[in-house]
């Protein structure tokens, strides 16, 4: 089986954990390919698909939300799973008492859930680093902003990803697929 982990990264993090995925699929006996989204030639190659991309702002990435809008009638129709890079820090509860992953599920997922219909749609913990170099207009616009004592009390730098979360969601897939792979397996 021939499985795409496509990713939409600004600063490396999302990046990080796609390859972790990967990683964690191709000792399972997969041809697993690792790509960002816009580099992806050809979709109908693959029998199954694991796209991620980061939280800003409260959305996807647009590359990635791209990628899957432009793909969705491939993608409907073959087994998908969803994740998102974002919320940092290691509150599970936000400052209005939500559940911070909850809070952090990309708009576009409610879309993806009707269209594309993924087995699942995660959301892990990101990274941060206040440092950067900023990335796009947006963010040397936002730069001053992002260094006013509010903001960076607001935002903790660091890296927050849980791997061994990333891992056995990861793994969680490698057993679905086994299943799909045995039972579209010829009879000999
Ligand atoms: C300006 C800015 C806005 C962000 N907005 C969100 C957000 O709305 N939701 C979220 O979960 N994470 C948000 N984050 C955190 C990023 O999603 C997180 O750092 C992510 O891991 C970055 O991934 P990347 O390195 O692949 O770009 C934001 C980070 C920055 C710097």
């Amino acid at each position: 089986m021939r499985i795409l982990v496509a990713y939409a990264s600004r600063h490396g993090a999302t990046k990080g954990i796609a390859d972790r995925i990967a990683q964690t699929l191709k000792p399972r006996g997969y041809e697993v390919a690792l790509e960002p989204v816009d580099q992806v030639s050809d979709v109908v190659v693959y029998d199954a698909f694991i796209v991620g991309g980061a939280a800003y702002a409260g959305h996807w990435l647009k590359e990635a939300t791209g990628f899957v809008r432009k793909h969705r009638e491939v993608l409907a129709n073959r087994p998908v799973w969803l994740f998102s890079s974002g919320p940092i820090g290691t509150d599970l509860v936000d400052a209005k008492g939500r559940d911070v992953f909850e809070a952090a599920r990309p708009a576009e997922f409610a879309e993806f859930a009707g269209t594309i219909h993924p087995r699942d749609a995660a959301i892990f913990f990101g990274a941060f680093d206040p440092d950067a170099k900023p990335i796009g207009l947006m963010e040397r616009i936002g730069a001053p902003f992002m260094r006013m004592p509010s903001v960076r009390e607001a935002m903790p730098a660091g890296d927050f990803r849980d791997w061994p979360q990333i891992e056995a969601w990861a793994e969680g897939i490698a057993l679905e697929l086994e299943v799909i792979r045995s039972s579209t397996a010829t009879p000999v």
